[in-house]
């Protein structure tokens, strides 16, 4: 699938880094895995030269474009004033005001420099506030690395058991047994399971932990309702409903998840397009919930306030605040989803669109997809085919389906044009 040098780079890199990489998710296999070697707004190019047209932005990061001059242009300007103090300063001030500004759910609010460091640092205030240990989390949410909810994660989903009694399997050798003990997982979207675990268990639960849609899981949307079941359970039993913005914050509105389906979690958390591809992470709530930090409760971090995350991030947020960025992407990216249904719907491919605009996805050879034991019967392979199949005339979405495709603001028409005729050609090719 790759040329020779991605091939010769793969190989020195397995010499010194488990798999070749620094992160699981970046391994595609061996001989097809990329390596790339620069970006700039919409487009990649891999270490052999080949370019492409780049549907993964980092893993959701890239709102803007890759290397967007505005926000590099900031970033370079703060850096020579010094990266990192042992002390607070103006910039990172403004960064959380505008936070608080933009995101309706939020009155206060800590920096972090990755999503895994917001949701853990969410969890332990949850568990502070509430005096509980109890964590509920849905099967197919990814909330980071850390080992409070790495459960039910990428598990073949015939080992969550029936649906009425979930099991809950951890994702990696390496997690404490004993954790499991602090660890409820449910199906998405099942209202009457929420219902039912709630009324045994809603008094022990310190928070209920969910993505607005299942970014990790084909963008899976939430069903009517069940985001506002999970807020009035939570208010009934006292938990706090922490809803993981990793992935939709500051790219489905300015506001998230919490504008779009005019929600009112306890707590958020944010990273990825925070900062346009800096290091920046941050959670946030409710005042009553986030002043506990500081007395009793622990939270803090040397690179928490990282100018080059801090600057990226303000130089990010400004742009987002005064131009209609994720407007002009809602409409490519809605241009690109119907072309896409109506491509498979003319080579007789069924086919099930999730998510949003700027962050979808698809299942294929199937009619229904609302938790991720249903999209586990859908046709990955048939996904892959096709995507290995883009790949190699220069479209790049992840090769995972549960992976959902980004679009950024530099993402032209004329790329939308070039993805539908590259996926026209493929589907052709493959019902041949
Ligand atoms: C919803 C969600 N939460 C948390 C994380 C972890 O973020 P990070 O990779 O920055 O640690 C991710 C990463 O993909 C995510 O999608």
């Amino acid at each position: 699938m790759f040329g020779s040098k991605t091939q010769s780079l793969q190989q020195r890199a397995q010499k010194v880094m488990p798999l070749g990489v620094n992160s699981n998710f970046r391994f595609w296999g061996d001989g097809i895995t990329p390596y790339v070697q620069k970006a700039k707004g919409g487009y990649l190019w891999d270490v052999d030269g080949k370019k492409y047209i780049d549907y993964r932005m980092a893993f959701g990061p890239i709102i803007l474009g890759h290397a967007y001059d505005e926000v590099d242009q900031k970033v370079i300007e703060e850096i020579q004033k010094g990266i990192l103090f042992a002390m607070t300063g103006e910039l990172e001030v403004a960064v959380a005001e505008m936070i608080v500004e933009m995101s309706p759910a939020i009155e206060m609010v800590r920096m972090a420099c990755s999503g895994t460091e917001a949701t853990m640092h969410a969890i332990r205030v949850a568990r502070a506030f509430t005096g509980r240990d109890l964590i509920l989390k849905f099967e197919g949410n990814y909330h980071g690395f850390h080992d409070h909810t790495l459960w039910s994660t990428y598990a073949p989903v015939e080992a969550y058991g029936n649906r009425r009694s979930p099991i809950a399997v951890p994702a990696s050798s390496g997690i404490p047994k004993g954790m499991r003990e602090f660890i409820i997982t449910l199906p998405f979207n099942d209202f009457e399971g929420f219902e039912r675990v709630m009324k045994s268990y809603g008094d022990q639960i310190a928070a209920v932990i969910s993505e607005p849609c299942q970014g990790n899981c084909a963008a899976i949307n939430p069903q009517d309702g069940f985001l506002q079941l999970i807020r009035t359970e939570t208010e009934k039993y006292g938990c706090v409903f922490i809803l993981d913005e990793v992935k939709t914050g500051f790219r489905i509105a300015n506001g998230g998840a919490q504008e779009y389906y005019r929600l009112q979690p306890d707590l958020v958390t944010y990273a990825k397009a925070l900062g346009n591809g800096y290091p920046v992470a941050a959670f946030g709530g409710k005042r009553e919930i986030m002043s506990i930090i500081g007395h009793g409760v622990a939270q803090g971090g040397t690179y928490t306030n990282n100018k080059p995350g801090i600057a990226g991030a303000y130089a990010t947020l400004s742009l987002l605040k005064s131009k209609p960025i994720l407007k002009t992407i809602e409409k490519r990216g809605q241009r690109l989803m119907e072309g896409l249904k109506e491509i498979f719907d003319e080579n007789d491919i069924p086919s099930v669109f999730t998510g949003y605009p700027a962050m979808f996805s698809f299942s294929l050879n199937t009619d229904s997809v609302t938790c991720q034991r249903d999209w586990s019967q859908s046709d990955h392979e048939l996904y892959i085919k096709l995507a290995d199949k883009a790949i190699a005339r220069g479209v790049m979405p992840d090769r995972d389906a549960r992976e959902p495709w980004f679009l950024c603001y530099e993402h032209s028409d004329a790329d939308i044009d070039e993805t539908l005729n590259v996926y026209a050609e493929a589907a052709k090719e493959i019902k041949r």
